[in-house]
């Protein structure tokens, strides 16, 4: 992939990330309110489906730190890892209704935002930066050509 395309991926990844959190804190918030109502079977389709979106998410995100050679990618990396380990020990409590949930899912919530709006937020400024810089690399390849034809 050329530098031009490369960058241009990253931020679409930029924007790919954005409207999957936001799909993401959806599902919390839906899981939250199902478990209040004490609604335990809807309750563990939306853990499911929280489990696989997320999966799914942090895939696309290590791919993009992956191709982008993002510096801070394993300690990213074991952020997710950490995420899952807590997700499937939610679905488990959910699926035993041993410990109360509801409290846990306001853990899990804080924990996605506090990553969402730090560890995300340097991979997409990293991600913006490498834009930048190859604008940056385009005005100046253009104006030496410019000056090589005056
Ligand atoms: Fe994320
Ligand atoms: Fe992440």
């Amino acid at each position: 992939m050329s530098s031009k395309k490369l960058a241009e991926h990253g931020l679409e990844g930029v924007a790919g990330m954005d409207r999957e959190h936001a799909v993401e804190m959806q599902i919390v918030r839906s899981l939250q309110k199902t478990l209040l109502a004490g609604d335990r079977e809807a309750a563990s389709e939306l853990i499911n489906e929280l489990e696989d979106f997320t999966n799914a998410h942090f895939l696309a995100e290590q791919l993009l730190m992956r191709l982008h050679a993002y510096p801070a990618f394993e300690a990213h990396q074991q952020e997710h890892d950490q995420l899952i380990d807590q997700l499937t020990s939610l679905r488990q409590g959910i699926e035993n209704d041993n410990d109360d949930p509801a409290v846990a899912v306001e853990a899990l919530e804080q924990w996605l935002m506090t990553h969402i709006h730090t560890s995300d937020e340097d991979l997409a400024k990293f991600l913006k930066q490498a834009d930048s810089d190859d604008e940056s690399e385009q005005i100046a390849s253009e104006a030496r050509s410019r000056s090589r034809t005056d």
